[in-house]
């Protein structure tokens, strides 16, 4: 009954808990915004130009995120975490966005858990911060989908087998 375990374990989720999440979520920010810092300038082509500056845009976004994160960990009484994801690197351009999707995929994945986890927890207010980011990391998502000429992975409730066109 893979549900029921589900519920007891929502039920559980103490404030404590749910710090130690968004740390996680927190480390995976940074590792956005190296990710991004770097692969914004090292990706060269002129098939490129276009994800390049999108991916700059990105990296500044992935920081106010973290700056939200901070914030919502130190209201709950914890220290904000101060070290980084792994970042993976390449010097394939195709691979250096596949890891940036990967990464995106897995962070959205983690954030429409958190929602439910805040609501759950009566933190409405911590549960829209999260929502809003949520809708930037699916544009992200929809940018390195499409620069690698893909669809966007399909995760529960998503935007499911969405075709993508060129956006300009
Ligand atoms: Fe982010
Ligand atoms: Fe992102």
């Amino acid at each position: 009954m893979p549900e029921l375990k589900f519920a007891a374990v929502e039920k559980e989720l103490s404030r404590e808990r749910l710090a130690e999440l968004l740390n996680e979520d927190l480390a995976r920010e940074y590792q956005a915004i190296i990710g991004y810092v770097v692969y914004s300038q090292v990706l060269s082509g002129a098939q490129y130009m276009d994800i390049a500056s999108q991916l700059e845009i990105h990296a500044k976004q992935e920081l106010d995120h973290a700056l939200t994160l901070s914030r919502q960990i130190d209201y709950l009484g914890k220290m904000p975490a101060v070290v980084s994801k792994t970042v993976r690197t390449s010097k394939d351009p195709k691979e250096m966005l596949r890891f940036d999707l990967e990464n995106e995929t897995e962070t959205i994945r983690n954030y429409r858990d958190r929602v439910r986890q805040c609501e759950a927890l009566g933190e409405f207010a911590m549960a829209e911060q999260i929502r809003q980011i949520l809708v930037q990391e699916q544009d992200h998502q929809i940018d390195l989908a499409t620069a690698l000429g893909e669809e966007v992975p399909d995760i529960n409730g998503g935007p499911q087998g969405r075709v993508l066109s060129k956006r300009r």
